[in-house]
Parts: C-alpha cells; sequence; structure tokens
C-alpha cells in the first residue's frame, strides 16, 4: 500500500488552564497525525480534552508549547493574519450548535462566509448534496435541527478546505437526525474528504478508519478500523 499522506502533525501539544495547583492540563503532551482523505473519530468522556485539541488543530486556540505542522509550517508561530488564512483555507469547521447566522438565508449563510465559492451553480449542488436545495432561501429558525446542521455542513464545504473537523455534531441532534448526519459526514468521507469528528459515543467510532480515544488530556488509545458501511445497523 502506498504511503498515507500527512495532512497536519501535532507535536507534543500541552495546553493549561488555570494557575497553581488548580492548574487543569487540558493537552498533556499529545502528539498525533492527521493523514489525508481519513475519517479520524476522536473518542473520550467529558472534559478529556477533545474540543480543545480539535480548537487546536483548527487555530481557534492558542497553544502553550508544542507544534502543529502543516505544510511544512508551524501553525503555532502564524501571526494573525497567517492563522486567518489557514482557518479560511485550510479548515471547515461543523460545530455542535450550528453557528448559522440568523437573519440571513441558507443560501446567505453559505455564500457569504469568509472564502466560500462565490458560484451559485456550485452552492446549489452542495446545497443538493446535502438534501436542502428546497430549503436554500429559508432561514435558520424556519430548519429543524438536523437540517440546520446540514446547513453548517454544506457551508464548511463551500469552501476548498482540506478538512472537515467536526466537533459534537450530533450533540444537539434527536437520534434520527444524528444518524443523517452522520451518513451525511461518511458520504462525504467516501467522495475523498478528509473528515476528525469529535465523539464521546462509542458506538459512533464504527464509523471510522481511525480512532484516537483521549483520558485526562493525553492519548490513551489510537487504533485502525474497518469502517461499517450503513450507519443505519448502528445503535447508542
Ligand atoms: N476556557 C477554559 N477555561 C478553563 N478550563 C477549560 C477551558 N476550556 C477547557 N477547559 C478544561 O480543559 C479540559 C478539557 O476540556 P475540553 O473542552 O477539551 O473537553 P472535551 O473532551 O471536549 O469535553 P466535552 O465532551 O464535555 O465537550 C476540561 O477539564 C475543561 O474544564
Ligand atoms: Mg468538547
Amino acid at each position: 500500500m502506498a504511503e498515507k499522506e500527512v495532512l497536519i502533525e501535532v507535536k507534543n501539544l500541552v495546553k493549561k488552564y488555570g494557575t497553581g495547583e488548580a492548574t487543569v492540563f487540558a493537552l498533556n503532551n499529545v502528539s498525533m497525525k492527521v493523514y489525508k482523505g481519513e475519517f479520524l473519530i476522536i473518542l473520550g468522556y467529558s472534559g478529556s480534552g477533545k474540543s480543545t485539541l480539535l480548537n487546536m488543530i483548527g487555530g481557534i486556540d492558542k497553544v502553550d508549547s508544542g507544534e502543529i505542522i502543516y505544510k511544512q509550517k508551524d501553525v503555532t508561530k502564524f501571526n494573525d493574519k497567517e492563522l486567518t488564512n489557514y482557518r479560511r483555507e485550510a479548515i471547515g469547521y461543523i460545530f455542535q450548535f450550528f453557528n448559522l447566522l440568523s437573519d440571513i438565508t441558507i443560501y446567505q449563510n453559505i455564500v457569504l462566509a469568509p472564502s466560500s465559492t462565490k458560484d451559485k451553480a456550485e452552492i446549489e449542488r452542495i446545497l443538493d448534496g446535502v438534501g436542502l436545495l428546497d430549503k436554500k432561501d429559508k432561514f435558520p429558525r424556519q430548519l429543524s435541527g438536523g437540517q440546520q446542521q446540514r446547513a453548517s455542513i454544506a457551508r464548511a464545504l463551500a469552501k476548498t478546505s482540506d478538512m472537515l473537523l467536526a466537533d459534537e455534531p450530533t450533540g444537539a441532534l434527536d437520534y434520527e437526525s444524528g444518524k443523517d448526519v452522520l451518513k451525511l459526514l461518511q458520504k462525504l468521507h467516501k467522495e475523498g474528504r478528509t473528515i476528525v469528528m469529535v465523539t464521546h459515543t462509542k458506538e459512533i467510532t464504527a464509523l471510522a478508519d481511525r480512532i484516537i480515544t483521549m483520558k485526562n488530556g493525553q492519548i490513551i488509545d489510537e487504533r485502525q478500523n474497518t469502517p461499517i458501511d450503513d450507519v443505519d445497523t448502528i445503535d447508542w
């Protein structure tokens, strides 16, 4: 098999909160890689450091020490302008609570997002792909939670990012809507997208090529997996 291409390499990341005896190591010397085209799931209990790690990879938060290597450059050394470019060009972010702007339509949420394609036909193709073409002129509040999450995935897809980072994308959804979102992410993975998804639901890891388990700010397990084909066969 051909050598897998490394997209991101995280080296010895440390992130502390608080001082003295109250110090919490959100990340305690974490090293990992993200490979191009993989579906990586980061699993762990609440407070284990999953979001902190994802936010560091996404260039959202500052590290205390360590490196994040992307295209031979260390993201942790980027100035504000470089960081903004990195966030715009390398990363598509999907949040637990969607983060859609409420006063503009679904279509506008996509076309007005930084670095988004402005090509109407392309945006409509993406909306069609997430099953929302008929909702494009609705406002977020007129959509169900699952539909809003699919809209936020469409927004992430409308820019040419190298990877999709998803933090508990099913966390705010009911069971069936959550499954729809997972099916969508699985479809995107099969189309070649690199996906890093955070969850605390063990059953969902059946979808991943690789699973990293975190505990107390550290990686305690890492394993390969043969992803299942049918999201409907998993239960949680
Ligand atoms: N802004 C902050 N200020 C202080 N402590 C923080 C902050 N953000 C995170 N922490 C602490 O860092 C640790 C890791 O938090 P993190 O949000 O990464 O966990 P998580 O695995 O994503 O949890 P969850 O599943 O609940 O989202 C926790 O102990 C948390 O309390
Ligand atoms: Mg979290």
